[in-house]
């Protein structure tokens, strides 16, 4: 085992924690002497790279968010010249500017070297193909999975998302032992193998590599369950690399191993900013350690996790993120995640993975109804007493009512990449 690992995850901790800090140096100052808005924020705080003497001094200084980087845009946030940037991505900015990134030729490489050490932690190995079903194009989950598939010497098949009925055939031909893609659009790779008359359990398909959203434990089952496969957690965003910023290892499976000789993570009180212990839950914040084009600094994600002591490497954990800040939905007081209404709709027998949550309001008060489908061959029964089953596990586990409407299989809208969790009707005129 030992032989597969690379020179830094063979590191021991004080090692590890010598190059963070070497780099982290390296870095406040690169980001310092070639961003205004860098140099602007550490002078407003009265601080000079020079101040960060030790990891915990990193807390002094200033946070970075995705306003700051909107009102960068596009370029001013790079720290090298615009000719020196060999890739741009951005994000699809539903409101207003898009969030723009960028990489040197070093940016990616050490992003595909990045994303061949995830592969590998999930199970992968040179040799094998990968069916990549992440989105190709601005959107980093495609291109970031391909180089790093490459650079870890694996046949890539570079399906991006969408065209469902073709991928499931290029699946059964191809025969690839690893699949990449977001976990709902997963479900709907499931959906087409049945209509297709094929059995999901029976393809060439040992791992899947999934991320870009939230997903649970629950889902981990249904997904490992319904294809016979392993199913590992990637996490990334495009702010601080894309994907592979951690990445479950499929030996243990428990939680996400921070590639921290890269990103040295944070976890902060949400409301004060204040840095939280090992082991509390908070906002995850990110400070890029090598990167060249566009340096993070303390990165708000607004991504809710917890730290935790390396197992599998020596690298930190996160858990599973819980959600988005933006996704948390404040119910009469209640504060609720879609993760936590998917762990209920997927302990519910009669009721299928998909669900959606549409957010109403009547009168003053907000509503909240989970729309799930029932599973193929449920009775009517069946999806009478599911629908009470889910609204007593709301009420119970989370400590608020919501309305529970069971759909007839294949009425609700399906995932291509991203799914779209929370459909918000609240400003609607009549709702
Ligand atoms: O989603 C990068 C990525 C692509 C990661 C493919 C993994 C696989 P963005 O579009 O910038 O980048 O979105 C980043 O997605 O802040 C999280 O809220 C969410 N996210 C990403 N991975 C996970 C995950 C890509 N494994 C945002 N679990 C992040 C939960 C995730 N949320």
């Amino acid at each position: 085992m030992t032989a597969l690992l690379d020179a830094a995850e063979r590191m021991d901790r004080e090692e590890l924690r010598a190059l963070q800090l070497e780099r982290l140096r390296a870095t406040l100052l690169h980001a310092y002497t070639h961003v205004g808005h860098y140099r602007a924020a550490f002078d407003r705080a009265g601080l000079h790279p020079d101040d960060c003497r030790s990891l915990a001094d990193l807390a002094r200084f200033p946070f970075t968010t995705k306003a700051d980087l909107r009102d960068n845009y596009p370029f001013g946030m790079f720290a090298v010249p615009e000719e020196r940037v060999r890739r741009i991505h951005a994000s699809s900015g539903t409101t207003g500017r898009p969030t723009v990134v960028g990489y040197t030729q070093g940016d990616l490489d050490t992003w595909a070297d990045v994303v061949a050490r995830s592969i590998r932690a999930a199970g992968g190995r040179p040799g094998q193909k990968v069916h990549i079903a992440y989105g190709y194009g601005l959107f980093t989950g495609g291109l970031g999975a391909h180089y790093g598939a490459e650079r870890l010497g694996c046949t890539v098949i570079p399906a991006s998302g969408g065209m469902t009925a073709r991928q499931v055939q290029l699946i059964q031909d191809f025969r690839p032992e690893i699949i990449m893609v977001t976990p709902s659009y997963m479900l709907t790779l499931l959906d087409e193998f049945e209509r297709q008359g094929v059995d999901p359990r029976s393809t060439s398909l040992k791992v899947g590599i999934f991320g870009a959203e939230p997903w649970t434990q629950e889902m981990r089952r249904e997904i490992e369950e319904r294809f016979a496969i392993d199913a590992v957690d990637i996490y990334g965003l495009s702010e601080v690399m894309g994907p592979g910023v951690a990445q479950e290892c499929v030996e243990t499976k428990d939680g996400l191993h921070i590639w921290e000789d890269h990103f040295y993570p944070e976890v902060v009180d949400p409301f004060t900013g204040e840095v939280l212990p090992e082991g509390a839950e908070g906002e995850l914040v990110f400070t890029s350690l090598t990167k060249e084009a566009m340096p993070v600094i303390r990165y708000r994600t607004r991504d809710l996790t917890r730290l935790l002591p390396g197992t599998a490497r020596v690298f930190r954990r996160m858990e599973k993120v819980t959600g988005r800040s933006d996704d948390l939905v404040i119910l009469r007081g209640v504060n609720l995640f879609p993760t936590q209404i998917e762990e209920i709709v997927l302990r519910t027998p009669a009721v299928s993975p998909h669900f959606q949550l549409r957010l109403t309001r009547e009168g003053r008060l907000d509503v909240l109804t989970v729309r799930a489908e029932a599973r193929a061959g449920a009775t009517p029964e069946q999806r009478a007493a599911a629908a009470v089953s889910v609204a007593a596990a709301v009420k119970d586990g989370i400590g608020v009512s919501v309305g529970v409407e069971i759909l007839d299989p294949e009425t609700l809208e399906r995932s291509v990449g991203k799914f779209r969790r929370i459909v918000d009707e609240r400003d609607r005129p009549g709702s």
